[in-house]
C-alpha cells in the first residue's frame, strides 16, 4: 500500500516540449553530421592523405563522397537552424538564467561533499560547454562550405589543412560529448530524468 502511494505521490520529471524537440532534432542531425562527415573525410583523408588513415564503411552514410556531401548538407540545415531556434527560446523565454553552468556549481565543486551535488555540477558543465563546440563545428563548417567568399575564416585558422583537423575534431567531441552527457544525466537523475528529454 505505503508503495504504491508513494509512486502516486512521488513527483516524475518533466521537461518542456522545445527541449524535447531540440534533443530530438540534435541526436538525429548529429548522427548524419557525424556519418556523413567521416564519408567526406574517406575521399582524400586528413590524416595521411589518399593512401592515409580510413575509416570503416560501416561508420560512413552515403555510400561516396558526392553522397556524403549531399547528407552533410542537408543536414547542416536542421543542425544550423535547430541550434538558432532553440538559442532565441532560451533566451526569450528566459530560461538561460538557470539553465547553465553558472558560479555556485563551480563553487560547488570547490567546496561541496555532496556527490549528488558534485555529479550535478559536473552535468551542467558538459552540456552548457558542448554549445561553443557546436557553434565552432558550424563556424569551420561554413569557411570550408564557401572557402572562396569567406576566406577569412580559413586564414583565422592559418591554413585549409588546420582547418580541416579543427572542424573534424568535432567528431572526437561530439562522440566523448554524447557518451559523458548520457552518463552524467543518468547518475544526476536517474533513467526517469534521460526518459523525460524525449517522451
Ligand atoms: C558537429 C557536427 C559536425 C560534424 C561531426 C562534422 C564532421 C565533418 C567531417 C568529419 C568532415 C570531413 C572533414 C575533412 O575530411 O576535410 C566534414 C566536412 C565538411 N563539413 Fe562538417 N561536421 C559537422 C558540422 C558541419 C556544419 C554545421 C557545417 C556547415 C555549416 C559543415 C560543413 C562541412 C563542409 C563544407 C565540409 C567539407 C565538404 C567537402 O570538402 O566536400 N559541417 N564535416
Amino acid at each position: 500500500m505505503s508503495a504504491s502511494v508513494t509512486s502516486k505521490t512521488r513527483k516524475l520529471p518533466t521537461q518542456a516540449l522545445g527541449a524535447k524537440i531540440f534533443h530530438w532534432l540534435n541526436i538525429i542531425s548529429l548522427f548524419i553530421m557525424l556519418t556523413s562527415g567521416l564519408q567526406i573525410y574517406n575521399a582524400n583523408p586528413v590524416f595521411g592523405g589518399r593512401s592515409g588513415w580510413h575509416i570503416p564503411p560501416i561508420f560512413t552514410l552515403g555510400g561516396w563522397l558526392a553522397g556524403g556531401r549531399h547528407w552533410h548538407f542537408a543536414a547542416m540545415w536542421i543542425f544550423s537552424v535547430n541550434l538558432l531556434w532553440y538559442g532565441l527560446y532560451v533566451f526569450i523565454t528566459r530560461r538561460w538564467r538557470h539553465r547553465f553552468v553558472a558560479v555556485n556549481d563551480l563553487k560547488a565543486l570547490q567546496k561541496s561533499h555532496n556527490s549528488k551535488r558534485l555529479i550535478y555540477a559536473w552535468h551542467r558543465i558538459i552540456y552548457t560547454s558542448i554549445i561553443p563546440i557546436m557553434l565552432l563545428a558550424i563556424f569551420t563548417g561554413i569557411g570550408m562550405y564557401k572557402p572562396a567568399q569567406l576566406s577569412w575564416i580559413v586564414d583565422i585558422f592559418g591554413s585549409w589543412q588546420a582547418l580541416r583537423i579543427v572542424h573534424f575534431s568535432s567528431v572526437p567531441i561530439v562522440i566523448l560529448f554524447a557518451i559523458l552527457h548520457f552518463w552524467l544525466g543518468k547518475k544526476a537523475g536517474g533513467e526517469k530524468l534521460t526518459e523525460s528529454m524525449f517522451w
